[in-house]
């Protein structure tokens, strides 16, 4: 019988330092005005000194395995989607494995920026499709006000720090059977690099860098790809956006989910937001937000969830979820 991914826990957490669109008007010429008016955001969660992505992964990680009711040492497979890693290297994941008190299976990074959670699911849903694993963590993790220039009122307004994971368990299914992740679709095109990227890193400069962006050019292409991939993901399994229960968009821009929603003529009612509170968490996002859909109460069994999210690459995909 063919192998399916299921999710059987969700978790997330959160630095506790909050920091308001009036904190960054002391640093920055903006406003909290104008940040909600063009982003929706009006608060993020900002690390403080020595609170790294690998301890907020692992806290969101530890989460999740309650949530399951499983510990590290039933998980085979640890996949951190990160771009703010601890270290260069080792990798984010295998720092995790070892907080767990994990001595088996296998631990990566997956690097695809905003995006990074669904490509990071896609890649454990295949293990576990092909039979490699029967348990994975899948952990979006970042600390990106580490790489913000904080003199770059354009940029430094809308991002935050944050970590979701979900716990994957192989389950065997009829054919056809429509259960679990139902289909992953992943795309980037490298030649839009210059819209999004890092002035830094070990081929550059040597430093760390810090985050560049055209908005207005990223705003654009998110609308656009997103759409796409959300059409593509639904036709692929026959599916309709009337089908869709709950729509968990990667969080960016307010703006960007309404156009989104739109396009699908998905109701505002259906689409879970959280980026008034977090920003834009980057690969974290999309499971924090779906960590509190679904500990509300607002995502139950047999519902179709729908994820989706682009970032720097440019990198965009979607993953579709029958709950
Ligand atoms: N406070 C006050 N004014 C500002 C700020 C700020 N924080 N930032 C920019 N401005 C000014 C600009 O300097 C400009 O002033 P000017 O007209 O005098 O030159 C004016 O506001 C308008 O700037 P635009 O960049 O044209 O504003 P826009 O309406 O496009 O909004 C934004 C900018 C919010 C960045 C938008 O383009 C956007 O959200 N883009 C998507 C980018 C994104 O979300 N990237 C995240 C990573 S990719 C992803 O996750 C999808």
């Amino acid at each position: 019988m063919p192998l399916r991914s299921k999710i059987t826990g969700t978790g997330a957490h959160l630095p506790d330092q909050v920091v308001t669109n009036d904190d960054l008007a002391k640093k920055v010429d903006t406003s909290d005005e104008w940040i909600v008016e063009r982003t929706g955001i009006r608060e993020r969660r900002i690390v403080r000194e020595g609170e790294t992505t690998s301890a907020l992964a692992f806290q969101a990680a530890e989460n999740a395995l309650e949530a399951a009711g499983l510990t590290g040492q039933d998980i085979d497979l640890v996949v951190v989607a990160t771009t703010t890693p601890d270290n260069t290297f080792p990798s984010t994941a295998t720092k995790v494995q070892a907080m767990l008190g994990m001595d088996h299976g296998a631990a990566f990074d997956v690097q695809a920026v905003c995006s990074g959670f669904v490509y990071a699911l896609s890649v454990a849903d295949n293990f576990i499709r092909a039979g490699q694993t029967k348990r994975a963590l899948v952990i979006g993790a970042e600390v990106f006000s580490k790489i913000l220039d904080w003199e770059d009122r354009t940029t430094c307004v809308l991002f935050g720090d944050g970590a979701g994971a979900v716990v994957l368990e192989a389950q065997e299914v009829e054919e056809g059977e429509q259960t679990g992740i139902l289909s992953t679709h992943l795309h980037s095109d490298g030649k839009l690099r210059d819209l999004l990227y890092v002035d830094g890193g070990p081929g550059t400069n040597g430093q760390v860098g810090h985050v560049r962006m055209l908005g207005r050019e990223v705003f654009r292409h998110a609308v656009t790809n997103l759409a796409s991939v959300v059409g593509e993901a639904l036709e692929a399994n026959g599916l309709t956006q009337d089908d869709i229960d709950w729509l968990v968009p990667h969080q960016a821009n307010k703006r960007i989910l309404d156009g989104t929603a739109r396009k699908l003529g998905l109701p505002a009612e259906r689409v879970v937001v959280t980026v008034d509170r977090h920003a834009n968490t980057s690969a974290a996002s999309v499971p924090l937000a779906l960590d509190e859909a679904v500990r509300d109460g607002r995502i139950k069994a047999g519902d179709l969830v729908l994820m989706e999210a682009m970032g720097g690459g440019l990198t965009w995909g979607a993953a579709l979820v029958r709950w």
